[in-house]
């Protein structure tokens, strides 16, 4: 009897919970619309028309579901959230965003071998963010200037380590100025030609004096000519080494090329990304350091997609992994300035 009773208790449970269930997944498509519009309302963002609105809350349901059912499973030392990105597809955010120019040109041979590569006593951790060499997180918009951000921020790095001070220089200056080796702007281009164009230049002025605009422009060759930083030459660190990669960073911040691929790095929120990401280089960071949180080993990067993207506009990558390319193809092709 008492065994019957406790049956039918648990049936009802189970039901309640089922129906909790059903109502809730109704409420989720009815609030998906409001969810919708309040994120539109958050980013500032407005649509054409009607047919365009449907078209992005499908594809911000799309995504918001994906994030969802990402983080409940659990499973990953990483969270994605809904970020400023959540009504575009991966293919339309690789296209806006990413352009490191891998696949169409090679990349120029380093002027000198790898000064690092013998180095002892390397330290365990390195956050160049506080010894002052890493200005604040920039956005470069929806330009493929990657590999513009990439080389400033290695070049502010090292500028500062040299001479003790920080100042934010111009990545529109690469932008409109620099077309050595191909490089085309906001079309994508590689740091390593960013570096050549620097040392032809003799510098590389401040971001107030050639504030940056997002867009291809003409080169204004006034503000070309005042120099803020200067660099006498740039070194690839060896190819598929973490272990050489890490002797970089422990001296600078160091400019590296990664595959940005996939959703889960359109949405990473915080902890150590682990991937999904293959090796196809489309976008230049900047490794601004490397650690070990929770058992996991990481590199600290700097991103450009602004403060509201992964860990107030940086992501940890997991270091160390199996394949000699890095994570997401991390130490395939980096390289840094020398001053
Ligand atoms: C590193 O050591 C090797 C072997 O002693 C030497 O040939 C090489 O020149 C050294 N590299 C640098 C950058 O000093
Ligand atoms: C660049 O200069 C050309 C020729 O003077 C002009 O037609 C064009 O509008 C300029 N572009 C920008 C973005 O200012």
């Amino acid at each position: 009897m008492a065994l019957t009773a406790a049956r039918a208790f648990i049936f009802l449970v189970l039901l309640a919970i089922r129906a909790c269930q059903a109502t809730s997944r109704t409420l989720h498509e009815a609030s998906m619309s409001e969810r919708h519009e309040k994120w539109m309302a958050y980013y500032g963002r407005a649509y054409k028309n009607n047919a365009e609105k449907e078209m992005r809350l499908k594809l911000f349901k799309q995504n918001v579901d994906f994030i969802e059912s990402f983080n409940s499973a659990g499973n990953r030392p990483y969270k994605l959230r809904i970020n400023e990105f959540a009504d575009q597809t991966n293919e339309e955010f690789r296209a806006s965003r990413n352009g490191y120019k891998r696949s169409s040109y090679s990349r120029p041979s380093a002027m000198t071998p790898f000064r690092y590569e013998n180095m002892t006593g390397v330290p365990a951790r390195v956050d160049w963010r506080q010894y002052g060499a890493v200005t604040p997180v920039k956005d470069q918009g929806e330009c493929g200037c990657c590999w513009a951000f990439s080389a400033v921020a290695a070049i502010e790095g090292i500028t500062q380590i040299q001479k003790k001070k920080l100042v934010s220089l111009s990545e529109q200056e690469l932008v409109d100025c620099d077309t050595s080796g191909e490089d085309l702007g906001c079309e994508g281009g590689l740091m390593d030609n960013a570096f050549k164009f620097i040392i032809h230049n003799k510098g590389l002025t401040t971001e107030d004096k050639y504030p940056y605009k997002g867009s291809d422009g003409n080169c204004s060759k006034s503000e070309t000519a005042s120099s803020a930083a200067k660099i006498t030459g740039y070194e690839d660190v060896t190819a598929n080494s973490e272990k050489a990669l890490k002797m970089a960073v422990a001296n600078q911040p160091v400019s590296v090329a990664i595959d940005a691929g996939g959703y889960p790095f359109q949405f990473y929120s915080k902890g150590v990304f682990t991937g999904d990401c293959g090796k196809d280089l489309d976008h230049g960071v900047t490794a601004v350091g490397y650690g070990k949180s929770d058992g996991k080993k990481y590199w600290l990067v700097k991103n450009s997609w602004g403060t509201s993207w992964g860990e107030d506009g940086y992501i940890r990558m997991e270091r160390d992994v199996d394949a000699k390319e890095g994570l997401c193809g991390i130490a395939m092709e980096s390289s840094f300035p020398t001053a």
